[in-house]
């Protein structure tokens, strides 16, 4: 039998292939284990439900999703970046606020600077905000240290917010993120992060997954590559930063390497879609900097819904181009700035996200997944979507276990 069992619940259990939202009506969700291990209709549960009569939950006809999956963010850091919100008011555009060593190059400077205790503390509380909308699994790139010993600092941050709370923590390694000032040559900083900074984070086993910055401010094509070579030597999987700023075929590159996901994307070339299609990489959405950098231009959405390219919704929280803690507003922006629906928006913060991290264990409600599930004051999935700004959970469930 069941250790709990929710009852009368409207389930988006987020599966594909069936009913929109893999919605079940009149539902019941069984948990054991930590695992799922009865979803269905109530008709199908039998009458025999005595033995866990005390861990029944009527949740009377309210929603339960999969717990949100945010598969990109840089949570952990240090300082703030208002100054160049102001200065981008005023017409200064993001790569000149680069160019003259603000940017990520002002949160690497105070990141290096902060203690592991101050970064802790800094991303523990935006971290709360993200469990208070039901999220129980968090990426979180390193990529403000670049250099050894703050990389490592960032990313063991990360390993400890998972010890710390009911969150599952996905670290990954995102050294080539700009150019830090020791270095005046690309290549030679993409030598030591391939050498050097990469090895030494995985050797400590802080790294899930390898990323970068694909820009004419960030790195290129080629650098990019030399860093995937190294993550495949190293078994780990890769992403990739990709097409934000202009088309640097970083999509392309990413494909070609079986990357789990090409993230932003806003510039990416509608012909690549079927390149990310064929390679079953997942399409990351960062709506949240779309709208904070002012960008105009969209995703090719359609392009990627035609190719059958899996697409994620994520915060990109960062202090410099989406400082949010919202995954609901992502979702939200998703729909109304990139034009996806209410469906599209869920699956992108549950299934597709969980895909974009390589899990296979979360982000539908399925018997054998993990309990990991997300209760709401709400009777339509779409409910979720439609709202700016206002949190209708009620209850998440973490491994089985209601969270506080
Ligand atoms: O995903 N594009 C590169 N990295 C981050 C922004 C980092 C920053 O500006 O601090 C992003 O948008
Ligand atoms: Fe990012």
């Amino acid at each position: 039998m069941w250790d709990a069992l929710f009852i009368n619940a409207e389930i988006a259990t987020m599966r594909a292939g069936g009913a929109p939202y893999g919605l079940i009506s009149d539902g019941a969700v069984g948990v054991k284990g930590g695992a799922i291990a009865f979803v269905g209709p109530m008709r199908d549960l039998g009458a025999d439900i005595g033995d866990v009569a005390r861990n029944v939950h009527d949740v009377g006809g309210d929603l339960i999703t999969p717990g949100l999956i945010d598969c990109h963010t840089h949570l952990v850091w240090a300082g703030e970046r208002s100054g160049e919100f102001e200065v981008r008011l005023l017409g200064t555009s993001y790569e000149d606020i680069a160019a003259a060593g603000g940017g990520i190059m002002a949160t690497v400077a105070a990141t290096r600077e902060a203690s592991e205790e101050a970064l802790f503390d800094a991303a523990m509380t935006r971290l709360q905000d993200f469990l208070a909308e039901g999220v129980t699994t968090i990426e979180i790139k390193s990529g403000y240290g670049l250099d050894i010993e703050p990389e490592l600092k960032i990313l063991r941050v990360a390993r400890a917010l998972e010890d710390e709370d009911n969150i599952r923590v996905r670290t990954t390694f995102l050294g080539a993120h700009a150019l830090p000032p020791a270095f005046d040559d690309r290549d030679a900083y993409i030598d030591f992060v391939c050498n050097e900074m990469l090895p030494a984070a995985h050797d400590e086993g802080l790294v899930d997954a390898v990323d970068g910055f694909c820009e004419t401010i960030g790195f290129s094509p080629d650098q990019i590559e030399r860093v995937f070579e190294k993550a495949a030597a190293l078994d780990l999987p890769v992403k990739l930063h990709a097409e934000q700023l202009s088309d640097q075929g970083g999509a392309r590159l990413a494909a070609n390497y079986g990357a789990l996901s090409a993230d932003h994307l806003e510039y990416l070339a509608a012909k690549d879609a079927a390149a990310l299609a064929e390679a079953g990489t997942v399409a990351v959405l960062l709506p949240g900097a779309y709208y904070y950098l002012r960008e105009t231009q969209k995703p090719p959405v359609a392009a990627m819904r035609k190719a059958g390219v899996n697409m994620a919704v994520a915060t990109d929280c960062n202090p410099g181009t989406s400082p949010t803690t919202s995954v609901l507003l992502a979702m939200n922006m998703a729909c109304t700035f990139f034009d996806l629906t209410a469906e599209e928006a869920l699956a992108g913060v549950t299934r597709n996200a969980a895909k974009a991290l390589g899990l296979d264990d979360c982000g539908v409600i399925d018997v054998g997944k993990r309990a990991d599930l997300a209760i709401w004051d709400a009777r339509r999935p779409a409910e979720l979507v439609a709202s700016v700004g206002q949190n209708p959970l009620l209850a998440r469930l973490f491994g089985g276990a209601l969270c506080p």
